[in-house]
């Protein structure tokens, strides 16, 4: 087994796959684009959906990358040895191009060989998709891992729980799988401890999906035209694992994120009790998470709403912890550096960005102590009303809710002024709301990507041509800064110092229907990004496109390095309307708009 270092083991996967044809793609942005289903990016095949169903990639049919990816949907867990809310995916892709025997042959070859991972044989264990009425019992691969000289006793064989990986969302590509373990060497657990155990005897480092089928909104399963091949291999937890760790915050990974954490706070993570422990990871992972969100090219800023509330959330929730441990006010910047000093060289789009990252950490930090404040006060209020020495769940709810407060402090709180709390209440009220919530999300879902496809891509048109529009009105340094695009609406951020005149807004939709009245087809090209440069195609996330990109074009309005979906005619988009024009932070304003039939 090698001992490798973060960096060591993103080249080398990118390397082992460049040698087997695969171009080497970056990184997508951490906000999906153009898909409304889902708020982030949670996995290395979620970019790739178009591809997966049948379009042609630019780079062709083998790519290789490593994935920003984010998934919150185990926040609370954050703080144990192996959760985190962002993680890398390295991940290598046929698209319709080899199935499960090459995928296999190089997985083996991966793990295994001197050169790469060196995994001594006797440790590794394999799983297969066991078969259902949807898809039949895996053979094929098991035949494989054990022509490369596996040990039947080695493979085994689980249902579609544990042997099946997508849709992403509630529809798209989806597959059987096979998942690759180490075996730690602890004892087994019980009799039947096997890699579908979670005891952490066998611990997961690969998974090779093979995408074969498409879920439709009717939850069925329909073979897709090409078979595809879709891997994932979390890199921290694949370094704890070489590195022989006891958790990802203890590779090299988090050295500095932690290093910086235990300067602050003056205490030691290698000596630190569960309490503080948990608290370091939290930090931890919520600073390096919410400064991706913070430095990625579509940056979002703090809000209520969507991709916003949850980085708000992360910072507040690292700003509690961060008061646990006696870290003083002001000092997330500091963590936020270290984050950005470790993964510069991989993502440079956070040395890009570092501005907007350490001020966004600072205000959320200081509009925060203000609700603290104000949380304070209320807590004063509902205190002097009672009358007896006990808060009701719903009173601690409120002050959740509405002042931000955690439940964690209005416990503190209360103990130290001899009152107690009703937990049991608090969760119910807390249960509710996340029902409601939760419904709303389900919504979110509703329709899937297909069905919301036709209308998001003429909103994604009316982006292109209204951003076109802005330039000609505003002139020609007017940048993209972020665009979202909903069933309902596009918006679209840009920078700009001032607000807009009605005037200038009128001529931006003037200009966007014009365009619209005169049915221009567009057309799509795939180039170099030299010659797209040189065609005067505007280029907004460089950094997300191999060196082959597809390039939009609208007539003589609007020319877009682009990844699509769009519309095949201006004409189809209805009537352009600006609904709102407003400020979205510091010099970035922020339009609203929406297209309506005519
Ligand atoms: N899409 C697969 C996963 O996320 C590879 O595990």
């Amino acid at each position: 087994m090698k001992h490798l270092t973060s960096d060591q083991l993103r080249t080398m996967y990118l390397e082992f796959f460049r040698e087997k044809g695969h171009a080497v793609i970056p990184s997508s942005s951490l906000i999906p684009e153009n898909d409304p289903t889902v708020l982030f990016t949670t996995a290395g095949m979620h970019p790739l959906v178009p591809y997966l169903l049948g379009e042609k990639h630019p780079e062709g049919k083998r790519l290789v990358d490593v994935q920003k990816c984010i998934r919150t949907g185990d926040i609370d867990d954050v703080g144990d040895a192996s959760h985190c809310t962002f993680f890398e995916m390295l991940g290598n892709w046929s698209l319709g191009d080899y199935f499960k025997k090459d995928a296999i042959a190089f997985s083996y070859e991966f793990l295994t060989s001197e050169k790469y991972l060196a995994l001594p044989k006797d440790i590794l264990y394999f799983t297969c998709f066991a078969g259902d009425e949807n898809a039949p019992r895996d053979n094929e691969s098991a035949e494989y891992w054990m022509s490369h000289g596996v040990d039947k006793s080695h493979i085994f064989f689980l249902d579609k729980k544990h042997n099946w990986w997508g849709p992403a969302g509630t529809t798209g590509p989806c597959g059987p799988d096979t998942e690759m373990f180490i075996d730690t060497g602890k004892e087994p657990c019980g009799e039947n401890c096997d890699p579908s155990c979670s005891c952490g005897k066998y611990l997961e480092i690969w998974n090779d999906v093979f995408m074969q089928y498409n879920k439709n909104a009717e939850g069925q399963f329909e073979p897709l035209s090409q078979q595809n091949v879709d891997t994932g291999m979390g890199l921290d937890r694949t370094i704890a694992t070489l590195q022989g760790k006891r958790s990802v915050y203890d590779t090299d990974v988090f050295e500095k994120i932690i290093g910086k954490i235990e300067e602050l706070s003056g205490k030691r993570y290698a000596s630190a009790d569960d309490e503080d422990l948990k608290s370091f990871r939290i930090i931890a992972d919520h600073i390096r998470c919410a400064s991706f969100i913070l430095g990625d090219p579509r940056g979002v800023t703090p809000s209520n709403v969507d991709q916003g509330y949850v980085l708000r959330r992360l910072i507040r929730r690292a700003i509690r912890y961060g008061l646990k441990m006696g870290i003083a006010e002001g000092s997330l910047k500091d963590i936020a550096s270290a984050v950005i000093e470790q993964y510069k060289s991989a993502y440079p789009e956070l040395i890009d960005n570092e501005n907007r990252i350490l001020d966004e950490l600072d205000k959320e930090e200081q509009r925060f102590q203000r609700t603290i404040r104000q949380g304070l006060k209320e807590f004063d209020k509902l205190t002097q009303r009672l009358e007896n020495k006990k808060i009701d769940g719903q009173a601690a709810f409120h002050l959740y809710d509405t002042f931000g407060f955690p439940l964690e402090f209005t416990l503190e709180l209360a103990k130290e002024k001899g009152y107690s709390v009703d937990e049991a209440g608090f969760n119910a009220a807390f249960e509710q709301h996340q029902k409601v919530s939760a419904a709303g999300a389900e919504q979110r879902f509703k329709g899937g990507l297909a069905d919301t496809s036709e209308v998001t891509a003429k909103l994604h048109t009316a982006t292109h041509l209204m951003h076109d529009a802005l330039g000609k009105v505003l002139g020609s340094e007017v940048n993209q800064m972020g665009s979202n695009i909903t069933p309902e609406r596009l918006r679209f951020d840009f920078g700009f110092e001032r607000k807009l005149t009605d005037e200038e807004l009128k001529r931006v939709e003037d200009i966007v229907n014009e365009a619209i009245a005169k049915k221009i087809p567009i057309t799509i090209e795939e180039m170099s990004v030299a010659d797209a440069k040189a065609q005067g195609a505007v280029g907004i996330f460089d950094d997300k496109y191999g060196n082959i990109v597809k390039v939009y074009t609208m007539g003589t309005y609007s020319k877009e390095i682009c990844g699509g979906p769009h519309a095949s005619n201006t004409g189809d988009l209805g009537h352009f309307v600006i609904q709102k024009e407003q400020s979205s932070s510091a010099g970035v304003r922020r339009i609203k708009a929406v297209l309506i039939d005519e």
